[in-house]
């Protein structure tokens, strides 16, 4: 039985998921929670070792669905070594990228389909999706200048593609949108910081009223 809460974080390069992670995690703790925060792909060391091969910039040659099949393996053992147990002793999941991910990067932008990455991580996932999903949309301009002045980061094999990739990806999570408005928020991530902060601890806050 899921006694836990699922939240993940999602958008495209750039758009501020860490930063947005801090706030999430701080505004559960005010609720008395304490709160595991975990990334995909990786989280774990099997998952870390997917993740070094699929961000590979080398790794040039890889085909699409072995792409979509490499993620989906990492969230599996992700989920069943990490998630699924935190959740069922009651803790809350911050998860800084999930399912959301492959329909718009796979299914979207890579033009393997929605339905057909869903059905491959139908079977990785066994029905755990998110309860709460927060995106972060930022223009991929936006998002990619960001990510190319942050000296820290490393750009990886995603990170390289086009910009015409970045727009896929962002009319992918459109359509994640639309398929679960119930589940998804949009937050705007161009708006100052501290306006994102504060839109992300009053959604949390307001999600959890109610629920703890
Ligand atoms: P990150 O840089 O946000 O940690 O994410 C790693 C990259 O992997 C990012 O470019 C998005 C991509 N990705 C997918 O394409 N599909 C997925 O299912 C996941 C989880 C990530």
């Amino acid at each position: 039985m899921n006694k836990g809460f699922f939240i993940t974080v999602e958008g495209g390069e750039g758009a501020g998921k860490t930063t947005a992670i801090a706030s999430i995690l701080a505004e559960i703790r005010e609720q008395g929670l304490e709160p595991i925060a975990t990334r995909e792909p990786g989280g774990i060391a099997i998952a870390e070792q997917i993740r070094a091969i699929v961000l590979d910039n080398r790794h040039t040659a890889m085909d699409s669905r072995t792409e979509a099949l490499l993620y989906a393996a990492a969230r599996r053992q992700h989920l069943s070594e990490k998630v699924i147990p935190a959740l069922e002793s009651g803790r809350v999941v911050v998860c800084d990228r999930f399912i959301d991910s492959s329909l718009a990067y796979q299914g979207y932008a890579r033009g393997l389909g929605m339905d057909e990455v869903f059905a491959i991580n139908k079977f990785a996932i066994e029905g755990w999706m998110p309860d709460l999903t927060l995106y972060l949309d930022v223009s991929p301009e936006v998002g990619l200048a960001r990510i190319r002045s942050d000296r820290n980061r490393e750009l990886n094999r995603l990170d390289l593609e086009a910009l015409q990739f970045h727009q896929k990806v962002r009319d992918g999570y459109e359509e994640v949108l639309r398929r679960y408005s119930e589940r998804v928020q949009r937050i705007d991530a161009e708006q100052a910081p501290d306006k994102v902060a504060s839109q992300i601890r009053r959604i949390v806050n307001q999600w959890l009223r109610g629920r703890v």
